[in-house]
């Protein structure tokens, strides 16, 4: 069976059409884009969003039947592939035995293999588990004030970390935007240096903020030696670096973590979205010592949820972890990714590393539109939207992203 594109209706097709409606009767309109208005906005021709119904690889099909080429990966998310069958598996044996388990009170074995599993790949000793991205960036914020002792936290330009409170006070993409509306009551803690550019004095800073390759404010790779210089800064001041991995980790940027490219090794190291390709678990994994610092549980945990560790959640990220180094994914995504950056230069400069990849185009918004046209996912990143970003599933294949260059070759 091909795995190209094959179109049915116009996109959106009618039952996509019918359920948007549905939802902008029923949802926070400040939550799914009503294309048609958004372009309304920018001048531009539009359509709304097609509506998923369901997935195999690095394919999506929507509710009118279309098949898709989904580029994007569902936001970074299904690295080994959308409904992968040993994922899959893992996922339902699980829910079939215990679906949850009692957070801090009361562990289940899932949590504890995961652990072990995250630390062994790591490097890092001991983790926090979440529910989302953000999360896992709370849980290295609180980390790194209580190891530290100080409120200051460095972030970056373009930085995103995501939209809870904690992670929406180190934001800095379209901080303004984001953050602007709840600006009072974010605390004054946060300074924002240049991404890739000279550091500032760490005084007073207890955690340094940083994803090691940007991914949503527009795919941009810190120069050489970037990365190692902030870590030295941060022995100096004795501040905490976290490293964001969120997007880039689990293989996405051609090695199994982006930190790994340099051998700067972080003291926290968010992890989530492509950890489970599917389910929403997170972690943040750190040094014992700055672990260390939160000292032993005295009965109430200080911090915690009431789905820690998940234990469908932690299943899932098993079977996906052990997908990824059994079908050699890492390297996949090292060399597709270095062969599409090639094929991608003929229509623009190409940005990042990997299969996390960032095309250069003069209206980012237009070529999105008519690669849906063709059957083809894929959004724009950056704070103008300056890049067309690439994040497909590991397990994509070759004509599918042939599909995708002869696209652009003839939109462009
Ligand atoms: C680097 C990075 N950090 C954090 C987040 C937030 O993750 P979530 O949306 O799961 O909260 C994202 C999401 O795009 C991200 O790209």
């Amino acid at each position: 069976m091909s795995d190209l594109p094959e179109l049915i209706t116009e996109l959106p097709g009618p039952a996509s059409r019918a359920w948007v409606d549905r939802l902008a009767q029923r949802e926070c309109p400040a939550i799914t884009a009503r294309r048609a208005r958004r372009a309304q906005s920018l001048g531009v021709a539009d359509t709304d969003p097609v509506v998923w119904d369901r997935a195999l690889g690095a394919n999506v099909w929507d509710v009118d039947g279309n098949r898709l080429v989904d580029l994007t990966a569902g936001f970074g998310v299904a690295a080994v592939g959308h409904r992968h069958p040993r994922v899959v598996a893992a996922g339902q044996e699980q829910l079939a035995r215990l679906p949850h388990a009692m957070g801090d009170a009361f562990p289940d074995p899932r949590r504890i293999e995961l652990l072990e599993r995250l630390a062994e790949l790591t490097g890092l000793d001991h983790g926090i588990l979440g529910s989302s991205g953000s999360d896992a960036v709370e849980a290295a914020l609180k980390t790194a004030r209580v190891a530290s002792g100080l409120d200051g936290v460095l972030a970056f330009s373009a930085g995103y970390h995501g939209l809870s409170y904690g992670a929406l006070g180190v934001l800095g993409y379209k901080r303004e935007a984001f953050a602007g509306p709840f600006s009072g009551q974010l605390g004054e803690h946060l300074s924002l240096a240049p991404f890739g550019g000279p550091l500032p004095s760490l005084q007073g800073i207890g955690a340094v903020l940083v994803e090691p390759i940007q991914g949503r404010g527009g795919v941009r790779v810190p120069p050489p030696g970037w990365l190692s210089r902030l870590r030295e800064a941060c022995d100096q001041a004795g501040a905490v670096l976290i490293f964001d991995e969120i997007y880039t980790g689990f293989g996405r940027t051609g090695g199994l973590f982006a930190f790994q490219h340099e051998g700067v090794v972080p003291d926290l190291l968010c992890l989530g979205k492509g950890m489970a390709s599917g389910s929403p678990i997170s972690a943040c994994m750190g040094r014992a010592e700055v672990m260390q610092a939160w000292g032993a549980s005295q009965g109430e945990a200080l911090h915690t949820q009431t789905f820690l560790g998940h234990p469908v959640g932690c299943a899932m990220a098993l079977a996906s972890i052990q997908v990824l180094l059994d079908e050699d994914l890492v390297e996949r995504s090292r060399t597709l990714g270095a062969w599409l950056a090639q094929e991608l230069a003929a229509f623009g400069p190409v940005r990042g590393r990997g299969l996390l990849l960032g095309l250069e185009l003069p209206d980012t918004l237009r070529a999105s539109r008519e690669l849906l046209q063709r059957g083809y996912i894929a959004l724009p990143a950056g704070q103008q939207a300056e890049v067309l970003c690439l994040t497909p599933p590991l397990t994509i294949s070759e004509p599918q992203l042939q599909g995708l260059i002869d696209a652009l070759a003839e939109l462009l």
